[in-house]
Order: C-alpha cells, then structure tokens, then sequence
C-alpha cells in the first residue's frame, strides 16, 4: 500500500483541518473571544444564548441548560467559556469520552458549587450509564449514588445545587432524544462568511501584533473553508512568512504567496483535496467512479478519501456523491482550469445533483451557507446530524 501523507488520524495534521492538534490547544486559547460582544458572526445564536443568560441574571437564577451543536473549530468550546464568563460562575470541564462510568460522573456532580457552569464536549460520546445519571442530574437536580455490590448494594439519592450544564457536539443526531430533550436551549453554529472570518482575522491580528493590508485579510479568510480556527492557523503560517522573509506589512500578494508555499489555494483546497478533484477530471473524465478505485488513483486510503477530503469538496460544490459513484461537479473544472465535458450523461447527472431534495437551514446567516444547496445540507446531514438516528 502506498504511504498515506494524509491518514484520518493525522487529520489535524493538515493546515486546512477542522480539528485542532494537541500543541495548537494552547496558542488558540490565546485567540478566543472572553465576552459575547467580541464573538463574531453567528448573529442568531447568539442573540437567543445572549437572551437566555441575561434573563437567567435578571431571575437571579442560573442559566437553562444550552447544547451547541456544529462541526469542529466554529466556536462551541469558546462560546461555552463566554457563558461562564457572562454568568460570573465557574467553569468546570470534562468530556463524553471521559466520562465512561457513571460514578466519574456522580464524582463531578457531587462537586459542584451552586451556579458552576459543567462543559460536556463531544457529549455525544458519554457512555449509556452515564447518560442516564445526566438525564436526572440535568432535569431534578439529583444523582443516586450507588454504594456497595451484589445483593446488598443500596442507592443514596444526593441532592445537587442548581447548576448550568453546556453540552458541544459535532454529531448531534447521534444524541439520543431525552437526552436533547433535556436542555432548555439548543443553538446550532453554522460556517463563517468570509466577511466574518475578516473580522475574526482582524481580530486576531491585532492580538499578534501584525499588520495585513484589507486585501490580504481577504485572501486569508476566503482560503479559511468557513472555520475560525483554521483562518487563525493561516493567519499564524502568514505571520511565519512575513518573519522570515523580513516583511512588516504583509498585503494580498505576500499573504497569497504564503499561503500556496503551505498548498492552500485560492478556495482553501490542499494537495489531497487537489488531487481527488484532479484524478476525477484528469483520469476518469469527471466520473462516476466508485470511492475505492478514485482512492487507489491518488494513494489514498478509502477512508482518507471519504473522512478528510470529500466533506468539504462537497460542501463547496466541487464533487458529488451519486448512487454510481463519485462525479467532478462543474466548479471543480472550472477550478482546475478545465474544460468540462458536454455530453449529455453527465448533464443529467449534474442536474440530479442539483436537483436533491434542499432546506436551507440557517439562510440569513453565512454566504457559505447559502452558497452550497442542496449538496452542502446533504452532506452536513450524514456528517453533523443524521447519522445513527
Ligand atoms: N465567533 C468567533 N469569533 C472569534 N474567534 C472565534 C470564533 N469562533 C471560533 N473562534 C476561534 O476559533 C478557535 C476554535 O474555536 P473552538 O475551539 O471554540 O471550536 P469548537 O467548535 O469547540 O471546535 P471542536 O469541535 O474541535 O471542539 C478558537 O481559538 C477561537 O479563537
Ligand atoms: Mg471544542
């Protein structure tokens, strides 16, 4: 088998990643928005979050319990520590796949002060046990602790002080039902615009202590795929250049040079993503090809292919998934700066494509939303919501 440079587990490895690296924790923790003021984009939600917290405040209660939902990198750790902050409570932070037992659980619980905010990520992942300890704790404020085994094993039910719990998940179709039920406020973060990841950039930029002309801005954000945290991993490889090639003003063309030394081109595809787009074009005539043989044409693992390149070129309309196999969408010709063919086969197919049943989930929001119909929902629906429903 051909060495893979991109295994699904080394996904984070990629500039272009949604997920963060274990080393990238650190320098984005410097880079999060503290208040709701300072977080940009994601109007809706964070109207209704901003609603929720200052009517909590005015009840001189605690805040309802708030699941964010929506792929890596668009804010939901960030928005979860705002909520602490605009609360004045304390954060405490576990995770689902920490929390295998129901006693790991039971043990935090019991801890907590009254109005302490409980940050559950990927809480999709708690196991069952733990899950059903959490549907009790969430709506009646009170655990059953289990002492002892067998037989004589008796449970001691515990009365906890009011607290808030923030649930994020990348799947929250995988959530079950009482589970969803159980949270009083549920805000779904959609892809940036590119205004909105200018902003995030500016920001940014002005933590870094670095000067970027408005265009260069612009270059960054539209290679950024509607994710904050990769527009600041770019922002970071511009800055790497600027030092090294002794510039201190960095304008649109030092910020697109930089960026296509790390392969990241005009519309944030990689090598990996460029190649699958290529093989289609180039060795299969913009298909149908089945995953495994496309896979094979560029070295790739199936699952490399299917998990770390496809989401996005779907999203942005650049490959379709049809019921014969993968096709290269007329953008992707474009893109490549081909000539697509013009036989009426792949018309059809194309039309099919855009033809899929759509639903705009969040229209006024992000251009990045709005951009990719049908294909876009449809592929946001197998990875962020539907699956295992
Ligand atoms: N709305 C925003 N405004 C400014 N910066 C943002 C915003 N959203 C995210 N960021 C930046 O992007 C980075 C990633 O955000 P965050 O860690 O909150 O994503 P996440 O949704 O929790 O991702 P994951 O699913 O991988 O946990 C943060 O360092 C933060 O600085
Ligand atoms: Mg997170």
């Amino acid at each position: 088998m051909t060495e893979s440079a991109f295994s699904s587990d080394s996904n984070s490895e990629r500039i272009v990643a949604g997920s963060v690296s274990h080393e990238e924790r650190e320098v984005e923790a410097a880079l999060r928005p503290r208040h709701l003021a300072d977080f940009v984009g994601q109007h809706r939600v964070r109207n209704q979050l901003s609603l929720v917290l200052e009517a909590a405040k005015l009840r001189g209660a605690t805040a309802d319990h708030i699941l964010l939902s929506g792929p890596p990198g668009l804010g939901k750790t960030t928005l979860s520590m705002i909520v602490a902050e605009e609360m004045g409570a304390p954060l405490r932070i576990s995770s689902g796949p920490a929390i295998q037992h129901s006693g790991d659980l039971a043990a935090i619980l019991s801890s907590l002060t009254e109005g302490e905010v409980l940050f559950l990520d990927e809480i999709h992942r708690m196991s069952r046990p733990a899950e059903e300890m959490l549907y009790m704790a969430m709506e009646d404020f009170r655990v059953d602790i289990v002492v002892g085994k067998g037989a004589g094993a008796t449970s001691i039910p515990l009365e906890l002080p009011p607290f808030t719990i923030v649930g994020a998940t990348t799947r929250a179709g995988l959530l079950p039902g009482p589970l969803r039920d159980r949270f009083g406020f549920t805000g779904h973060l959609d892809f940036y615009s590119t205004d909105e990841l200018e902003m995030v950039l500016r920001r940014s930029a002005a933590m870094l202590d670095m000067r970027l002309s408005n265009e260069a801005f612009s270059e960054i954000a539209t290679r950024s795929r509607g994710t904050p945290r990769i527009a600041n991993r770019l922002l970071r490889r511009v800055r790497d250049w600027a030092l090294v090639s002794g510039l201190h003003d960095v304008d649109a063309r030092a910020a697109a040079a930089a960026l296509e030394m790390y392969e990241v081109d005009s519309r944030g595809l990689d090598r990996l993503d460029r190649s699958v787009l290529d093989a289609l074009c180039s060795k299969f005539h913009g298909g149908p090809v089945g995953l495994s043989t496309l896979a094979i044409a560029v070295g790739e693992e199936v699952e490399t292919v299917e998990t770390v390149a496809e989401p996005y070129l779907v999203r942005e309309g650049l490959l379709g998934r049809t019921p014969r196999g993968r096709i290269a969408m007329p953008a992707a010709w474009e893109h490549l700066g081909l000539t697509p063919p013009d036989d009426s086969a792949t018309q059809g197919l194309w039309s099919l494509m855009n033809d899929s049943p759509t639903g705009a989930r969040n229209p006024a929001e992000s251009t990045h939303a709005r951009q990719h119909s049908a294909v876009q929902e449809d592929m946001d629906d197998i990875l962020f919501t539907d699956e295992g429903e």
